[in-house]
């Protein structure tokens, strides 16, 4: 069994990126992101500590801005038209989930589609469905999957792929992401009936749900490439993914773990997209 290293292919990723940085600085473009951060949500807490850690490494600037919970979707609004008039900011991140009063698509709206580093806008969503010619600025979970998948060269072409989850922050994109790699895409959700029917069929097996033990050993066939995306807190404080780790491991030709797999590319790829969008914004 294989362990997809996220860690490890993140480090990588992460380097690179640092690369680019000096050479942006060298020409004296100063790559900055700013994150939005609205209340106090635990987990937005921790999210956006691990980000702001990464700007670091790589040598990005970062400014992080905290808005109080009780703000107006137009507050927000406001607050990202002036970053996307600032000539001195690259990359706009607005945490989320944002409060319940709060009309998120707005706000998505709002960002400039060059510095919408988490590729959730409109513009940048719809531009990737287009092909892999036209995947640019790629919600960072669904672009650090792929780039796990190449570095131990696991192909997609002509696979089974069965995600589970379909949301527009990782599961739509990662579907669209497969599609235009070739695979064959069963997009499972939660209307879904007998989940494990599709389940059994996949050849890789994704599943960004936030539901402990989602997916048990039966749900999975022998030899399945298995990219654990969920994130949950166990009683004893330790995180968990969706899938239940150690029998799936027994049956898996590759597995990523949680902590230590998908989460940390995401926050790598969030940093080459901060240097994409630096490079776009300085030519
Ligand atoms: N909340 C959970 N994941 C993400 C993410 O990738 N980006 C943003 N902005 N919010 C999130």
């Amino acid at each position: 069994m294989i362990l997809l290293d996220g860690k490890k292919v993140a480090a990588k990723v992460i380097a690179q990126a640092k690369v680019e940085v000096d050479v942006l600085k060298s020409a004296g473009v100063e790559p900055k992101l700013v994150v939005v951060q609205v209340g106090e949500d635990p987990a937005s807490v921790v999210y956006i500590g691990q980000k702001l850690k990464r700007c670091i490494e790589a040598g990005i600037i970062s400014e992080h801005m905290k808005m109080d919970s009780s703000v107006t979707t137009e507050d927000i609004v406001a607050r990202v038209h002036a970053l996307n008039a600032d000539s001195g900011v690259h990359g706009i991140l607005v945490q989320l989930p944002l409060p319940a009063q709060v009309n998120t698509p707005l706000v998505m709206k709002a960002i400039d589609p060059k510095k919408d580093v988490d590729g959730f806008t409109a513009y940048n969503v719809g531009k990737m469905t287009l092909g892999v010619e036209f995947e640019k600025m790629t919600p960072c979970t669904a672009q650090g999957v792929i780039e796990l998948l190449d570095e131990y060269q696991i192909p997609v072409e002509g696979k089974e792929v069965v995600m589970v989850g379909a949301s527009n922050v990782v599961g739509k994109p990662l579907a669209i992401m497969m599609l235009n790699r070739g695979a064959t895409i069963t997009v499972c959700h939660i209307k879904t009936r007998d989940l494990a029917s599709h389940t059994r069929r996949a050849d890789i097996l994704c599943v960004a749900v936030g539901k402990r033990n989602l997916i048990t050993a039966d749900m999975v066939k022998d030899g399945v490439v298995v990219v654990d995306i969920g994130i949950n807190r166990g009683e004893d404080g330790k995180l968990y993914g969706d899938t239940d780790f150690e029998a799936i491991s027994q049956k898996a030709y590759a597995i990523t773990p949680v902590p230590g797999g998908v989460g940390q590319m995401t926050v790598a790829c969030l940093m080459s997209n901060i240097v994409k969008a630096a490079k776009t914004l300085s030519v």
